[in-house]
C-alpha cells in the first residue's frame, strides 16, 4: 500500500490544503493528514481543534485520515509506514523554505521522498494567517474554508 504524509500546521485547514489533500488522495492508496502541534507559531486553534477540524473538512474522502503528531515530520512518517511526503506549492516564494525542509528530511530520512503539488491560480495566494486575519476583521471567510471552519473562526472572535 502507498501511503502519503500531508503535513502541516493547519491553523486552521483552508480551501487550498484541501486541493493539495484531494489531489494527493488520487495519487496514493492513503493519505494521513498530519497535523502538526507546531508550538513555536503559537497557533490559535488548539491541537484537538485543528484536527477535528481537519477531520470534519476530509470526512468525505474515503482514503484519508487525520491524525496530530508532536516531534520531527520524519519519525511521525515512518510510524505511519509513509512512503512519500506531499506538500503544497504556492507561490515562488515557497520555494527556499520548501527546498530546505525537503533536503533536512531527506538527510533524516532518505527512504521518505518529498513530493509537491502546484496550487491552482485561486489558490495561490491564501494562507491560513491571512484566513485569520480576515475573520478577526469580521471579514468573510466563506470562499476560503469549508463552512465548519468558518463558523469556527467566528466564535474565536466572537466581542
Ligand atoms: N494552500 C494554502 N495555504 C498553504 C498551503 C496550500 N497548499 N501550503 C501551505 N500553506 C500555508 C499555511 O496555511 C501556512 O500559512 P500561515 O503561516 O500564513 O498561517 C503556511 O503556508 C505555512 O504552513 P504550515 O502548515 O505552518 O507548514 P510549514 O510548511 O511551515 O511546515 C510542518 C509545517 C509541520 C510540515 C513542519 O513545521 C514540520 O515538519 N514540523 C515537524 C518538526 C520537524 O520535523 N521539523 C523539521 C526538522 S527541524
Amino acid at each position: 500500500m502507498k501511503r502519503a504524509v500531508t503535513p502541516g500546521t493547519f491553523d486552521p485547514i483552508t480551501y487550498g490544503h484541501l486541493d493539495v489533500i484531494t489531489r494527493a488522495a488520487q495519487l496514493v492508496d492513503e493519505v494521513v493528514v498530519a497535523v502538526a502541534a507546531s508550538p513555536s507559531k503559537s497557533p490559535l486553534f488548539s491541537l484537538e481543534e485543528r484536527t477535528e477540524l481537519a477531520r470534519e473538512a476530509t470526512k468525505h474522502l474515503d482514503n484519508v485520515r487525520v491524525e496530530p503528531f508532536d516531534g520531527l515530520l520524519v519519525d511521525f512518517a515512518r510510524e505511519q509506514g509513509a512512503s512519500v511526503i506531499v506538500k503544497g506549492l504556492r507561490a515562488i516564494t515557497d520555494f527556499e523554505y520548501e527546498f530546505q525542509m525537503a533536503a533536512l528530511n531527506y538527510q533524516l530520512a532518505n527512504e521518505l521522498e518529498t513530493v509537491f503539488i502546484m496550487s491552482p491560480p485561486q489558490y495561490m495566494y491564501l494562507s491560513s494567517s491571512i484566513v485569520r486575519e480576515l475573520a478577526r476583521l469580521q471579514s468573510p471567510v466563506d470562499q476560503f474554508v469549508p463552512p465548519t471552519v468558518a463558523s469556527a473562526l467566528e466564535r474565536k472572535f466572537v466581542d
